[in-house]
């Protein structure tokens, strides 16, 4: 309905609309809000404040900020490769590589092309929470005036009192499918280069070939000076619902130098999930992993891999 007012109905026009009172109109308008609202991070088990949102989740009841957990408007990280973020970084530990993982490298699996850098880039801010290492009210720039603390608290936090089925007291990730903990080698490739490498960016077209072909070649484009690289699945240009790759550094030589990466976020928005219905349960509600196109039919997996 947004649209519809964004797209040339003058305001008063719009008003003498509502006025004449359908009820189909209001209703229709009513929907178009709820499900709106519904798409967004509230309504999410990223929303860790006290506020409304899915019943039984992990929150504290210390604020209802949703953002703070994750960032802050001023002083927060300096090191960390997310923007404005607010928690020192995963399993105690400063990037590149954050603390220490194991990775998918340690299997040494024999079909693999790529290169798989330790861990970095958004996939370290995604751990800070996911390893179970840290309370997740590890919180640079408290809710509130003041209160900087450079290391968030430690581990301990900002000993906010948390309720939830899988957090412990001190608020950190204890148990359930999101504790991913600090082995990552049985959780798909992260700081994995995109199709073995090779690919470099110039313009708006990708420069080199996927040396492993068994991958859709990606997209290219310099956007505010940066090449930026992704996998298209629908639309115009790059959107949040195409796959991001994350620009990482493989080396000199055959490392291929800066280049395009599989991290987290690949697959994910942390903000909202319009993706599919996630695992089902008591309390689940539609998009619940956080995906950014449905897996129906897999669709995430073959929007990379020719399979
Ligand atoms: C659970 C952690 C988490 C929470 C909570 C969170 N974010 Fe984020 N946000 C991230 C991460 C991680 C990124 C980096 C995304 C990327 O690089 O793809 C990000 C990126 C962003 C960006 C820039 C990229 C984009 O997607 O537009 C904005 C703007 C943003 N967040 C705003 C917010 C606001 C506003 C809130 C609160 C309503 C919020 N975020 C809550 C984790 C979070
Ligand atoms: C501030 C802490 C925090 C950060 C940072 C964070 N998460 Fe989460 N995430 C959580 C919590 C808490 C849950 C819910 C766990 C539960 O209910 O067992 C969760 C759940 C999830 C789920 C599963 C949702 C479901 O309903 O089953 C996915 C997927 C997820 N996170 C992905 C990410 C990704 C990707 C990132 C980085 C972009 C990220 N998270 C960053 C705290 C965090
Ligand atoms: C290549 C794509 C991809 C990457 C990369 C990826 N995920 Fe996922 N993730 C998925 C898919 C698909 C699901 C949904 C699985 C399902 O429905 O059972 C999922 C599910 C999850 C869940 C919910 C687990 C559950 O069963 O409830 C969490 C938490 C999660 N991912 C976190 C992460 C974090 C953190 C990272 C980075 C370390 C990451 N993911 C990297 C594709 C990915
Ligand atoms: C954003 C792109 C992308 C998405 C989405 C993606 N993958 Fe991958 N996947 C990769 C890359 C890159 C590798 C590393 C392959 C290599 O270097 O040989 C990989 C590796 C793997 C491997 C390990 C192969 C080996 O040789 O050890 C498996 C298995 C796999 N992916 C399955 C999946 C599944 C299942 C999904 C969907 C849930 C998925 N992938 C989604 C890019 C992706």
């Amino acid at each position: 309905m947004r649209h519809q007012r964004d797209s040339g109905r003058s305001g008063r026009g719009w008003r003498q609309w509502l006025r004449a009172g359908s009820a189909a109109a209001v209703a229709l308008l009513a929907t178009g809000f709820l499900e709106e609202a519904s798409a967004q991070i509230t309504n999410t088990r990223h929303n860790l404040g006290a506020g409304a949102g899915i019943a039984g989740r992990n929150q504290v009841s210390d604020t209802a900020d949703v953002c703070v957990f994750c960032h802050t408007p001023h002083g927060g990280s300096t090191t960390a490769p997310v923007p404005l973020w607010n928690k020192r970084l995963g399993a105690g530990g400063t990037p590149p590589g954050g603390g220490t993982y194991n990775t998918y490298a340690s299997l040494n699996s024999p079909s693999i092309d790529g290169t798989i850098l330790p861990v970095g880039s958004i996939s370290v801010a995604c751990l800070s929470c996911h390893d179970g290492t840290q309370a997740m009210d590890n919180i640079i720039n408290a809710p509130g005036s003041g209160g900087v603390t450079a290391d968030g608290g430690g581990n301990a936090g900002l000993a906010f009192t948390w309720t939830g089925t899988t957090v412990n007291a001190a608020g950190a990730l204890s148990s359930g499918a999101s504790l991913i903990g600090t082995d990552i080698s049985n959780d798909h490739p992260i700081g994995i280069q995109y199709c073995g490498g090779g690919l470099t960016g110039a313009g708006t077209a990708v420069a080199g070939a996927c040396r492993d072909t068994d991958f859709v070649q990606p997209q290219t484009q310099a956007i505010n000076g940066a090449q930026v690289f992704w996998i298209e699945t629908g639309g115009t240009g790059k959107q949040r619902t195409d796959l991001p790759l994350y620009l990482r550094d493989f080396g000199a030589g055959a490392g291929n130098g800066i280049g395009p990466a599989v991290e987290c976020g690949s697959c994910h928005d942390p903000h909202v999930s319009t993706g599919q219905a996630g695992p089902t349960g008591t309390g689940r509600v539609s998009g619940d992993t956080f995906l950014r196109i449905s897996n129906a039919n897999s669709a995430v997996c073959t929007a990379c891999h020719v399979k």
